[in-house]
């Protein structure tokens, strides 16, 4: 017997937006790839969040299991991660985001000015993203909730690793690993505005005229 998804009808139409709302980025790639020869972002990654997940995390927060708190309560059922070489790319991806038509900004939280005490660094941004399929108001266009996690290599990798130790509970050292998780953090901040101003210099450098010395 299968049951029903906790997205009801609406389990067909989320790739649907998600795909939409990627494509939106895809255009700030390409635009960005024509006049600068690179890419806004490295990669990016997308997914809705499976049945099994939204249940629990409707669970974990004390709220029914329905099509409405997974929708409308919980905001992150579709979710993007940008993925890029230098900070700046975030903010420059985070305005472009703000300005579409679209797109209206219900939350952000810069964990990059602001990191995490354990170390976590990323920039957030909750949406409510305009898309032309009915919502479960019953408004066309509808509104879908978007979570989008914007983080340079340097940070996705370290969240990786900490998301790992997250599963190994109870294990030894863990004051020592959490200490060193940090300072891994840190260190990677630094280096990640070492590239931006090494980016910089190059740019700068390349503008003065190309292959010129000194
Ligand atoms: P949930 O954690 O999803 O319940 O939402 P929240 O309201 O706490 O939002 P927050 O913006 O803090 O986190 C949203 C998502 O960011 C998480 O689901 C993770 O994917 C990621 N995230 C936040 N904090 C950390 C962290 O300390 N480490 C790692 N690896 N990821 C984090
Ligand atoms: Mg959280």
């Amino acid at each position: 017997m299968e049951t029903e998804s906790i997205y009801g009808n609406y389990e067909k139409v989320l790739p649907d937006v998600l795909a939409r709302f990627c494509s939106e980025l895809e255009v700030l790639n390409t635009q960005t790839r024509a006049k600068t020869g690179e890419g806004i972002y490295e990669h990016l990654i997308s997914r809705v969040k499976s049945d099994e997940s939204m249940r629990e995390k409707c669970a974990r927060r004390d709220l029914p299991a329905t099509c409405r708190s997974a929708l409308r309560e919980i905001t992150d059922a579709i979710g993007v991660r940008v993925i890029t070489r230098f900070i700046e790319d975030i903010h420059e991806i985070a305005a472009y985001i703000g300005s579409l038509p679209d797109v209206e900004i219900v939350r952000e939280k810069d964990y990059i000015r602001n990191a995490k005490p354990n170390g976590y660094r990323s920039y957030h941004m909750i949406v409510a993203y305009k898309a032309p399929w009915e919502d479960i108001d019953g408004q066309v266009p509808g509104v879908y909730y978007i979570e989008i996690q914007l983080r340079t290599i340097a940070m996705d990798s370290w969240a990786s690793l900490e998301h790992q130790l997250k599963y190994k509970k109870n294990i030894r050292n863990q004051k020592l690993i959490v200490a060193e998780l940090k300072r891994c953090a840190d260190e990677l901040a630094g280096c990640d505005l070492s590239m931006q101003t090494i980016r910089n210099l190059i740019r700068s450098a390349g503008a003065d005229g190309e292959g010129k010395e000194g």
